[in-house]
């Protein structure tokens, strides 16, 4: 790899996040669970609304694990129902602001309604690419390099493909991330330091940052300080620089 590629210090194209800590947002203030993740919807807005000042065109948000459903069954009801309303309320501004919006993770387990709003805001959306925001819903990294495999397999079993074509190029274009580059950057909120199960094969080489604040108070300011820290790194991609 060209020295110049891996030194230069230019911001991150694609950052992911895990927005962690609207729990304990909502418990600090006596509230209920829910509370904290209407707050926590509120920033996403803002934080979108960052990115093409900050330089970032990718953006992917970490919204609903396929882990998430072993809450409790109102905490996981209204976060559906959370979602539901997002894409209701924010699909107009989403395409004025040049938002192109797409999902990943599993849509089988999700509900009709919801499926058929993710699937209306994508196509709504689809001609715009100021900012790619992606929502990870239902999603699990291993669950998503299963379900990859699993096509694989058949396009094998189908006679399409052969096992010599097995890859990680090949494997790549199965995943739900087929159309986004790898992350630069992933930030988990909260204090945290686990990826739990999130873009799992694409984070490879990405860089993390771990921040102790909660999510519904993570501000644009904020999210602008640390992509200026990523900006003093070196990544080396596992070459040795001269
Ligand atoms: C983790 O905090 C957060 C979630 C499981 C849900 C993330 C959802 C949002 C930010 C709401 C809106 C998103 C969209 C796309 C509209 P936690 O509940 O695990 O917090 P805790 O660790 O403090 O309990």
């Amino acid at each position: 790899m060209a020295k110049d590629a891996v030194t230069e210090h230019t911001g991150p194209g694609h950052v992911a996040i895990i927005m962690d800590g609207n729990g304990r947002w909502a418990q600090q203030r006596g509230r209920p669970r829910l509370f904290g993740h209407h707050a926590g919807a509120k920033r996403v807005r803002e934080i979108v609304n960052a990115c093409p000042d900050l330089g970032v065109s990718h953006l992917t948000i970490f919204a609903f694990s396929t882990e998430n459903w072993k809450r409790t069954q109102s905490e996981v009801a209204g976060l559906m129902r959370l979602f539901r309303r997002y894409i209701e309320r924010e699909a107009r501004d989403l395409l004025k602001e040049g938002v192109r919006v797409r999902f990943i993770g599993d849509r089988m387990k999700l509900d009709d309604k919801l499926v058929s709003l993710m699937d209306n805001l994508e196509m709504l959306t689809s001609h715009n690419d100021r900012v790619h925001l992606t929502i990870a819903l239902n999603y699990g990294g291993r669950d998503e390099v299963t379900r990859a495999a699993k096509k694989m397999a058949f396009e094998i079993e189908q006679g399409r493909l052969t096992h010599k074509d097995v890859d990680a190029e090949t494997l790549g274009r199965f995943l739900d991330t087929q159309f986004l580059p790898d992350p630069d950057l992933v930030i988990r909120t909260s204090g945290e330091a686990r990826i739990s199960n999130f873009l799992l094969w694409q984070s490879a080489y990405a860089e993390y940052e771990f921040i102790d604040t909660l999510w519904p108070d993570f501000t644009a300011e904020e999210f602008g300080q640390v992509l200026g820290n990523y900006g003093n790194r070196e990544r080396r991609f596992g070459a040795v620089l001269a």
